[in-house]
């Protein structure tokens, strides 16, 4: 049991003892699982510190809700690295396979989406695998743009389809190009840029024939000014799901561990975003984006206005500068904490859950 400050005390905590007015009469009994209303009643009857039950042990799904469980992220992962795997041996793309994956992550999403979420993703410590944890993960935030964005129902599906198959061109790519830890000739990145004609064609020979699933795909780097590749297409000419998962494929690209660098932080990619907005990226949809990650992604380690340290473990879609943090196993909102805030960016460590 801990006394909290009614300040501090969240919906979903349960009462330690019983809650009494200043007459004695009992408002709450032990074991009351308490919500806005009746922490707000508590506060109303001038009680400012109140028992709670083993904040350290509260199940932090009851408040924030994780988008994709770790197993269903991990058994997917294998999943797709057997199905490049096979593709790159055999020339057959197992698209039945692809689409149960798809189905049933999008499925989760769906029913996860909520105000408070977390989003994991797949991330190595290396980079041999990044082309299977990258398509991964661009599906898994194409569908978080999506669903930001009020998509439903099949086109969510398609969506999480564009973002799984748009870099299967890739695998006719030799690795020693894919992964060289130098900056490619100007003949290599002619050649790296084409693994978008290998996308097509490869989807093509497997008699995958839903037209807006390949433009999507084929359309990921494509530029909102124009400046992308490889049709140079501009603004709203890019179909949504282009526009989408340009913004996914450089996400994860920019926080992944990569043969040339190291992963950015989170932060400082959505700084980058931001500052690329109407250049590169759609601007309605990149606010989908950060709306369903925040300005402080989870992970990050942050200073509050307290001198107290904790690492952001959810976001607030409603209010993209208030997180959800962890201190010291206590789980602080500070959409509902007015006086805390975020004073200062520490570091950065890669969750995927707790
Ligand atoms: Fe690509």
């Amino acid at each position: 049991m801990k006394f909290l400050s009614i300040d501090k005390v969240l919906p979903n905590m349960v009462l330690a003892m019983d809650v009494k007015d200043f007459s004695g009469k009992i408002l709450y009994k032990k074991g009351t699982l308490l919500d806005e209303s009746k922490i707000k009643n508590i506060k109303n009857n001038g009680i400012f510190r109140i028992p709670i039950k083993d904040v350290s042990n509260m199940n932090f799904d009851t408040y924030i809700n994780t988008t994709i469980s770790k197993e269903l992220l991990e058994k997917s992962f294998i999943k797709i690295k057997n199905i490049f795997e096979t593709l790159i041996s055999t020339g057959n793309l197992n698209i039945p396979e692809i689409e149960n994956i798809t189905t049933e992550i999008v499925k989760e999403m769906s029913n996860n989406f909520s105000d408070k979420i977390f989003v994991p993703l797949k991330k190595l410590k290396n980079y041999d695998d990044y082309l299977y944890s990258h398509s991964l993960n661009v599906m898994i935030l194409s569908t978080l743009i999506a669903l930001d964005m009020g998509i439903k129902n099949d086109e969510l599906v398609e969506i999480g389809l564009s973002g799984i198959l748009h870099d299967v061109g890739k695998t006719k790519i030799p690795l020693e190009i894919l992964n060289a830890p130098r900056k490619l000739s100007e003949k290599e990145f002619e050649f790296v840029k084409k693994h978008v004609l290998y996308t097509k064609g490869i989807l093509e020979k497997s008699g995958f024939n839903q037209k807006k699933v390949i433009d999507g795909s084929i359309e990921h780097h494509e530029r909102f000014d124009g400046t992308g590749y490889i049709f140079k297409k501009k603004g709203k000419d890019i179909s949504l799901y282009g526009r989408i998962l340009a913004l996914s494929d450089v996400y994860d690209a920019l926080t992944s561990k990569r043969s040339y660098k190291e992963p950015w932080s989170p932060y400082k990619t959505i700084s980058y975003i931001l500052s690329h907005v109407n250049k590169d990226f759609d601007p309605e949809i990149s606010q989908n984006l950060i709306n369903s990650l925040g300005l402080f992604p989870p992970g990050m380690k942050v200073m509050l206005n307290d001198n107290s340290e904790g690492i952001i473990v959810g976001t607030n879609r409603n209010n993209k500068m208030k997180p959800i943090v962890k201190i010291n196993n206590e789980i602080i909102d500070l959409n509902e904490d007015k006086k805390l805030r975020i004073i200062k960016i520490l570091d950065y460590q890669h969750i995927e859950d707790f």
